[in-house]
């Protein structure tokens, strides 16, 4: 205990520890990129390398397992039957996923030259600042927040409303004001309200099962990213063979009657499919933020992004041709919102499965979202991370555990934000703030993978996107610009608010902490 002592207090003077800011704003600043060989050489600095332990399994099965999950559990009731704000895609939800499948697709391909090139942790960050220079960088690095950070608030809650579920299954009962947000349970439930303890005339609701998930894994990822990857590999293989489980019991009773109308709504219907199920493939990409903890990026990388989002597709594909051949879709488009929210096991009852078999289901579904989590949680202080190392944030947040080789003081504030997050905010508002925002880091990949091509042509390019500069990164981008179209406009107001924020703080701290600027003021 007392060895322990001289750390615990380093680490809580880093938490304080604020380094003295230059004065003056300087237009040129934020233009300013970091180059190449300069993001590669901080990644070897003494108390700042992390351990290079994963490999090309490792990469496959954290992808499936960032991709996997409340997507395709809950995401696609709406993406099939359209709510209040969006018209349905019908049983042409497999031509919505394939179309959305395509749009990653571009996108992952970009990724994957960026990260077989440069093998630093920041992911969409990194890359922004090697060819879009700081200011483009830091509103990344702060958009990112929304797709892993807010992502996983998103998840965290849908994992404890399933959480909830199987629990009732099994004759166990939480309290309803532990397992909703307040303001949900102000709009719609005011019974639960009346039933909460009060302190003073204030109810105490919060989402308890959220808040203890986050916990768990964050001590987990504190512990060691090795450790981690092992805990996702059990929990991808348990949440395979639950779809397949599905898959097997369900295609007996698809009728290819409940296939037309194909598609109810026509393109519209499909475009807004699309871009719903977009928050089901987001996670490809989370596989680039381990490219500094990978043995070999060059060859891991590419192998990583791009089969974790093939057989992901190829499941998905599946799993919702037998979905809506299951059911008519009238009557799904009838279905409550909490139904349409647990679509998989709505079809099982609807062809009166046993509840042995819809509680595997359900079960399924709570492994799937934890992985989701944890592959996340992992992801966004890795980040973090990379943008402190530039100056750009305080400096605890690039100290690395000496024992764990882990970003501890990144994984526990990222914990301890998801968690305050997850036990009051409304899943709604968080999943389309996720799609908006990943979108976004999208458009800036595919943007800075055509710049470098122009800006270093002779760079060693492990993996190259085909067919040159301009095809696939071009339509990567419009295919991205497309899918925000179909999103609904109230998100673009809370993107731009958020982005907002962001350009305030990096004024505030990072425009004079850039180590970068003052690497350049020196020289
Ligand atoms: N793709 C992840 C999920 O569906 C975010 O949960």
């Amino acid at each position: 205990m007392e060895g322990r002592t001289p750390f615990v207090s380093a680490t809580l003077v880093s938490l304080v520890y604020v380094p003295p800011a230059r004065m003056w704003f300087q237009p040129s600043q934020l233009v300013q990129r970091k180059s190449l060989d300069m993001l590669l050489a901080d990644t070897e600095r003494e108390g700042h390398a992390l351990k290079k332990v994963l490999g090309p399994w490792n990469l496959v099965m954290l992808g499936i397992g960032a991709i996997i999950g409340a997507g395709i559990f809950a995401t696609i009731g709406t993406a099939t039957a359209g709510d209040s704000m969006r018209p349905g895609a019908g049983p042409a939800l497999v031509v919505s996923l394939v179309l959305t499948a395509v749009v990653c697709g571009f996108t992952a391909l970009c990724y994957a030259e960026f990260a077989s090139m440069v093998p630093v942790s920041g992911s969409a960050y990194t890359y922004s600042y090697a060819t879009l220079g700081e200011l483009v960088a830091w509103i990344i690095g702060w958009d990112l927040i929304l797709e892993y950070g807010i992502g996983n608030v998103a998840v965290a809650i849908s994992w404890s409303n399933y959480f909830d579920t199987l629990l009732q299954g099994l004759g166990i009962h939480f309290p309803r004001w532990l397992v909703i947000d307040y303001r949900t349970a102000h709009a719609k439930m005011p019974e639960v309200i009346a039933a909460a303890p009060h302190i003073g005339s204030m109810p105490i609701i919060f989402n308890l099962p959220a808040i203890l998930i986050v916990m768990l894994l964050t001590v987990l990822l504190v512990w060691g990213v090795k450790e981690s990857a092992r805990f996702n590999a059990v929990m991808v293989a348990v949440k395979m063979v639950v779809l397949l489980f599905f898959v097997a019991v369900s295609t007996k009773f698809v009728k290819p009657d409940n296939w037309h109308p194909f598609a109810p709504n026509g393109f519209a219907g499909v475009g807004a499919g699309a871009a719903a199920i977009f928050f089901a493939y987001i996670g490809f990409d989370a596989v680039s933020t381990c490219a500094e903890e990978c043995k070999d990026p060059k060859r891991d990388m590419p192998i990583g992004i791009i089969g974790s989002l093939i057989i992901c597709t190829i499941i998905y594909v599946i799993i919702a041709a037998v979905f809506t051949g299951m059911m008519p879709y009238s009557f799904l488009s009838h279905a409550s919102e909490s139904e349409r929210a647990e679509p998989l096991t709505l079809a099982m009852k609807y062809v009166t499965m046993p509840n042995w078999m819809v509680g595997i289901v359900a079960l399924g579904s709570v492994i799937a979202q934890t992985a989701v989590l944890l592959v996340f949680q992992l992801g966004q202080p890795r980040i973090l991370f990379a943008m402190a190392r530039d100056g750009f944030l305080p400096p605890a947040f690039a100290k690395v555990h000496p024992k764990f080789g882990t970003p501890h003081i990144a994984t526990i504030l990222t914990g301890v934000l998801v968690c305050v997050a997850s036990g009051v905010a409304n899943i709604d508002e968080m999943v389309d703030l996720t799609n908006i925002g990943t979108l976004f880091a999208f458009i800036l990949v595919c943007i800075g993978i055509m710049i470098l091509r122009v800006r270093e042509p002779n760079r060693e390019r492990p993996f190259r996107v085909p067919l040159g500069t301009w095809v696939i990164p071009g339509l990567g981008l419009a295919s991205c610009v497309f899918l925000i179209y179909y999103l609904p406009p109230s998100s673009w107001m809370r993107f731009f608010a958020w982005l907002i924020v962001g350009l305030v703080i990096y004024l505030g701290y990072g425009h004079r902490h850039s180590t970068l600027a003052a690497r350049n003021a020196k020289a």
